[in-house]
């Protein structure tokens, strides 16, 4: 027998990836194309320090033996299953051809299969993973795509390029699918109000007539509720996609921080929140949408009383900084865990679902907020700290006109 120097297979007994390309290969070119679906443990490297070196190198045996049992079941015997990577970006690939009786692939093919294979790996891998004294729940995430031959690219190339896609479309689906159970979320809960008091109200309780008008007042509150949920969501959306054009005028700043102040007065009264504004003189106007920086800083300042304690405050101030505008919204109030900082300004992110359900708080104004900052060639930034208080700050340039990359786009 020759010395093999090279690993070939991993300690589950799989082959590794970088020694079965040239079969990758002739697969390919046998076939032209071939089914490419692609998995990997979510967070694999957090798991590692959890729980050890040791219980990740169980979870990646037990991956690598339950893909070798699965032969012949979840996967056919002439598809090539191989591991790839070291250490946390351990991944596994399938290769297959199209299902029989085909001679292409069609998207929904793809993604039976994937999510049929993640579906059953999940399964099995959880059962194990307790045995091991894993607490959390294992996830599995896989991509897939079709991988064609290219007789320019070196294989390895080919099928890292093929990885690289089915991850970015897991991802994707992934928003997406977060997305679409926000938004029905969202939109069920008014919903779900409206109809229980409007079918209690036909069933009889309209000879109440206290009765009738209270819920009347409930329902007619709802559905602005879902009026403006439905207003915010195309808002950013159209935002994001472009379609909004900024009408640039002077602004003055002190006059726009003032404004949001008077607006917020009787809501910050109310909170016990005191109110101050601080403007540095140096700064006069900038150009930029009034209605759209106006509707950021009200965003900002709503927050920063909706989340600060009786007692608190919160001060609008202005500057400049090297050259930009700079606003800030400062509060003394509930603050934001540093790991969840990064994550604020994604849709529909709330914090504490707790804390911001009896605020009533959707997750969208920071997004919209951010959108709107960065469509005038700015920056939204925020530094926190739990439990002292938050600073938001928007960077704007005085003249966007005159930035080079607006000249760019245009
Ligand atoms: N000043 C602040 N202090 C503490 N937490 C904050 C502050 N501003 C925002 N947050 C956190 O960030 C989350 C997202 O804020 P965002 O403004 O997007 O949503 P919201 O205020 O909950 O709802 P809405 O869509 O009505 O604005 C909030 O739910 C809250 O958890
Ligand atoms: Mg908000």
């Amino acid at each position: 027998m020759a010395d093999r120097l090279e690993v070939t297979e991993d300690s589950a007994g799989l082959p590794v990836l970088s020694t079965v390309l040239d079969r990758v290969e002739n697969e390919l070119l046998k076939r032209e194309q071939a089914g490419f679906i692609y998995v990997d443990v979510v967070q694999f490297h957090n798991l590692i320090e959890t729980y050890g070196e040791e219980v990740a190198e169980n979870l990646r045996n037990l991956l690598g033996q339950t893909l070798i049992r699965q032969r012949g079941k979840l996967f056919r015997d002439e598809d090539l299953v191989a591991v790839g990577g070291a250490g946390s970006d351990y991944f596994v690939i399938y290769l297959f051809s199209p299902p029989r009786r085909k001679d292409a692939f069609s998207p929904t093919d793809l993604k039976v299969v994937s999510s049929r294979v993640v579906h059953k790996l999940t399964n099995i891998l959880n059962e194990r993973a307790v045995q091991l004294g894993v607490k959390e729940k294992v996830d599995l995430r896989s991509g897939y795509t079709v991988i064609k031959y290219d007789p320019r690219l070196p294989v390895d190339k080919l099928v890292e390029e093929a990885r690289r896609e089915a991850a970015l479309k897991s991802e994707l689906e992934e928003i997406l699918v977060t997305f679409v159970s926000n938004v029905s979320h969202e939109l069920r809960t008014p919903l779900t109000c409206i109809k229980g008091y409007a079918e209690t109200l036909l069933e009889g309780a309209m000879e109440d007539r206290d009765l009738t008008h209270r819920w009347l007042s409930i329902i007619s509150e709802e559905a602005k509720r879902l009026e403006r949920l439905i207003h915010d969501l195309l808002d950013l959306s159209m935002i994001e996609a472009h379609q909004v054009a900024l009408k640039f005028q002077p602004v003055d700043l002190r006059a726009v921080a003032n404004h949001t102040v008077a607006v917020l007065d009787s809501y910050a009264q109310k909170a016990e929140v005191a109110m101050a504004t601080e403007f540095d003189p140096e700064l006069t106007e900038i150009r930029a949408d009034e209605d759209r920086i106006s509707q950021v800083l009200l965003n900002l300042t709503d927050n920063a009383i909706k989340y600060s304690q009786p007692g608190g405050q919160v001060t609008v101030r202005t500057r400049m900084y090297e050259g930009m505008a700079v606003v800030e919204v400062v509060d003394r109030g509930a603050g934001i865990p540093e790991q969840e900082l990064a994550r604020i300004f994604e849709r529909f992110y709330r914090v504490e679902k707790g804390r911001t359900a009896r605020f009533g708080g959707r997750g969208l104004g920071l997004a919209i907020a951010k959108n709107i900052v960065e469509a005038h060639g700015g920056e939204l930034e925020v530094e926190s700290k739990l439990g002292e208080g938050s600073c938001f700050r928007m960077l704007l340039p005085v003249n966007p006109e005159k930035e080079s990359w607006m000249d760019d786009e245009a």
